[in-house]
């Protein structure tokens, strides 16, 4: 297990530091805001407005970590009952202390899913398992570059660390990866906002939006996929 630290950040919700990398896992402004802004609203929501009539999804995360993308989609499933297949891929996961002293079961619904949460990081792996009534957690102990899927998803959160920590997840390579498991019509979400990410997902034939980022930060980027199969 790598080691990492349990940090605050400024909106009170807490995140980690990885001092191998001397990165945090979310924006030191607000993890719990940058998660909300960048793959609940822009994301999901997005998605949501584009098909209204669909009740059901599959999302595909790369980067499980602390859980808090998987919480917040199971906090939407339940409100707006939507059936959310959350498949997640984690190649590090991260130790039974440090998700205790994580605080976003306490802070996010006013605590009611504060065991669901906790049940997201004992279930088991490589197995989809029913979380909550609309909500189906699919975690995959893989990296990125490792994993194969003949499924196809329809939200892509694409929450790797950045660029200049782990570029390899960032290189064409991957991303083509990521382009052939979207769906017609799915959409891919990032906190990243770099020059060279735009233009290889145009390249790849998706849509490129810059999109005003989270608090603290500019922009980030969504791209879509053609709606024709
Ligand atoms: C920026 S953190 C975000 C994690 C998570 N979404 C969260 O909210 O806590 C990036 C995550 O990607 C994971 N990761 C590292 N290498 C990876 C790889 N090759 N493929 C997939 N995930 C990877 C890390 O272990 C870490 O949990």
């Amino acid at each position: 297990m790598r080691e990492v630290k349990v940090i605050e950040t400024e909106d009170g919700s807490s995140s980690l530091f990885l001092p191998e990398l001397n990165e945090t896992y979310h924006s030191f402004h607000g993890a719990l805001g940058e998660s909300r802004h960048v793959f609940i609203k822009m994301g999901l929501a997005h998605w949501r407005e584009q098909f209204l009539d669909v009740r059901e999804l599959h999302v595909l995360e790369v980067g499980f970590g602390t859980g808090l993308n998987a919480l917040l989609s199971l906090e939407a499933a339940e409100q707006e009952k939507l059936t959310i297949n959350f498949t997640s891929l984690e190649p590090y996961p991260i130790a039974a202390e440090t998700v205790q002293a994580l605080n976003y079961g306490s802070m996010v619904a006013e605590g009611r899913y504060e065991n669901d949460f906790l049940r997201m990081h004992t279930c088991p792996w490589g197995e989809a398992v029913k979380i909550s009534p609309y909500f189906t957690l699919r975690k995959e102990r893989y990296k990125l570059e490792d994993f194969s899927a003949t499924a196809t998803y329809d939200l892509i959160f694409f929450d790797a660390f950045a660029p200049s920590k782990q570029a390899e997840l960032w290189e064409k390579e991957q991303l083509e990866k990521i382009s052939r498991l979207m769906a017609p019509g799915a959409i891919f979400t990032t906190y990243c906002a770099k020059g060279q990410l735009k233009r290889d997902l145009k390249a790849l034939g998706l849509e490129v939006e810059t999109l005003p980022g989270a608090p603290g930060k500019k922009e980030m980027v969504r791209a879509g996929k053609s709606g024709e199969a």
